[in-house]
């Protein structure tokens, strides 16, 4: 027997997705009368919202794990949540004694009754995927800052061959169209400025995303929106005319490639080829010239020639990404490329990503550089690291430095002044009221 515990604290790794979970878990928690425990405090309860989309995240759960023994021997109770939990279920609890429960992504509604079991001495695992979402069963919104996340649709049907998300996060599911505005509503009343609309593949939600947008840029007070991640196969007509027409739309497109490679998107299961692909990417900039387009490329795929990476810088030039992720392939249990022929040995791959990364750092830079002398707005989301500087991001995503006195969730008319490769320097022209 254990006390409920009275503090907690939410740690979330991964994607915008899991921090968009990790605060609702926190509203859950704290519905309950916890609170969050302070900066320095020790939580009575811990959870560790994890991620499992290549090895070293995964590994990374438990090595957090361990580091949360305290110097007495004593241990604050740890739930893991996230993907890690999903794909590990019980045997999380196995693989480390200090483990009390284990809740998957959609299981985490129950996280406040999970927590009384351990109270009574027992060690929950709940990572089912029930048809009835969890949605229904959180509390309302709570104080959020200017930039906020929105989940309108969760799961993956792509199968990707590398991928765990369909694994982890099961079928995909669009949420109900009233119930995502009224979220939004909501969001907009608790002080968000800026709502970022996410799903594993939002340009698939069932309502439309495009509708959706159109919707929630009616509401008074929303000034931007976003959304991530896109597939390139749903990229609809109807969501491109939207960057034309919705004010509110920030210029700023996330679609993730993976390879520019034929031969390996086949092989990894992505239903577009390079070309179809830079066919969308013409359209979306017929639409909205001045869009800013970011990536995710995986090098050493099993099989992936010099030819096929050649292939990839290639299509890195020719759509002049302004920013881009790029990782290592990871073999992940159960994913059919894990069992795939043609491994790429490691120093291979290291080359590869080190050499994509300079070309992408290259485009990077000149879109910064093109901005210089612009004038724009900024919506101030944290201080910077010197006393009297903000940072804010840009339309285009761009993270701005500022030397105001204005406070975060303010919106400033800024010039830019200064580019760097992963930020912009800026100068105030004049102050608007939040
Ligand atoms: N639903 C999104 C995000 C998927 S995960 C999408 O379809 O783009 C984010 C990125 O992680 C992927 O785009 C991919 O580039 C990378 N990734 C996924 N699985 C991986 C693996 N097994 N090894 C290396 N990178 C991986
Ligand atoms: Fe993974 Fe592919 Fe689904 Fe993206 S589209 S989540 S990469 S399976
Ligand atoms: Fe990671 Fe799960 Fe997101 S595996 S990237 S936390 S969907």
């Amino acid at each position: 027997m254990t006390e409920i515990p009275k503090t907690y604290r939410v740690k979330s790794f991964g994607c915008q997705m899991n921090v968009y979970d990790g605060e609702r878990m926190a509203e859950l928690l704290g519905a309950e009368g916890m609170r969050a425990a302070a900066d320095g405090e020790d939580a009575d309860l811990v959870v560790l919202n994890t991620c499992h989309i290549r090895e070293k995240a995964a590994e990374k759960a438990y090595s957090d794990v361990g580091r949360l023994r305290r110097e007495d021997g004593s241990k604050p109770m740890i739930a893991l949540a996230g993907c890690v939990a999903q794909a590990e279920g019980a045997e999380a609890r196995t693989r480390s004694s200090m483990i009390d429960l284990v809740v998957g992504p959609q299981a985490y509604h129950r996280l406040p009754e999970m927590v009384a079991e351990v109270a009574k001495g027992h060690r929950p695992v709940d990572t089912d995927m029930p048809a009835i979402s969890k949605f229904g069963a959180l509390p309302a919104r709570r104080k959020v800052g200017p930039s906020a996340f929105l989940t309108v649709q969760e799961g993956c049907d792509k199968f990707c061959t590398y991928c765990v998300v369909p694994y982890t996060r099961g079928a995909e599911i669009s949420r109900p169209f009233a119930d995502v505005v009224a979220e939004a509503r909501s969001l907009v009343d608790s002080g968000a400025r800026e709502i970022t609309v996410l799903g594993q593949n939002v340009n698939a939600y069932e309502g439309g995303l495009d509708r959706l947008i159109r919707e929630i840029a009616k509401i008074d007070g929303l000034e931007r929106i976003r959304y991530t991640t896109s597939h390139p196969t749903d990229m609809t007509d109807a969501l491109i005319a939207a960057h034309a027409e919705v004010d509110k739309l920030m210029p700023y497109l996330h679609l993730p490639v993976q390879s520019g490679s034929d031969p390996i998107l086949k092989a990894m299961n992505r239903s577009h080829s390079a070309e179809s692909y830079l066919r969308t990417i013409e359209k979306v900039r017929a639409a909205r010239p001045d869009i800013a387009i970011s990536g995710d490329f995986i090098v050493g795929f099993p099989g992936e020639t010099d030819e096929d990476f050649t292939a990839t810088l290639s299509i890195v030039d020719s759509v002049r990404y302004a920013s881009a992720y790029s990782f290592k392939f990871s073999a992940r249990p159960g994913t059919p490329a894990a069992q795939m022929e043609g491994a790429v040995a490691q120093e291979v791959m290291d080359d590869r990503l080190q050499r994509l990364q300079a070309r992408i750092a290259e485009h990077s830079l000149a879109f910064n550089r093109a901005t210089i002398g612009s004038d724009t707005q900024i919506l101030i989301e944290r201080k910077g690291r010197l006393a009297g500087q903000m940072i804010g991001k840009s339309p285009w995503l761009q993270s701005v430095f500022v030397e105001t006195g204005a406070e975060i969730g303010d919106m400033l008319d800024v010039t830019i002044a200064q580019a760097l490769p992963n930020s912009l320097g800026g100068v105030i022209r004049s102050a608007k009221a939040a």
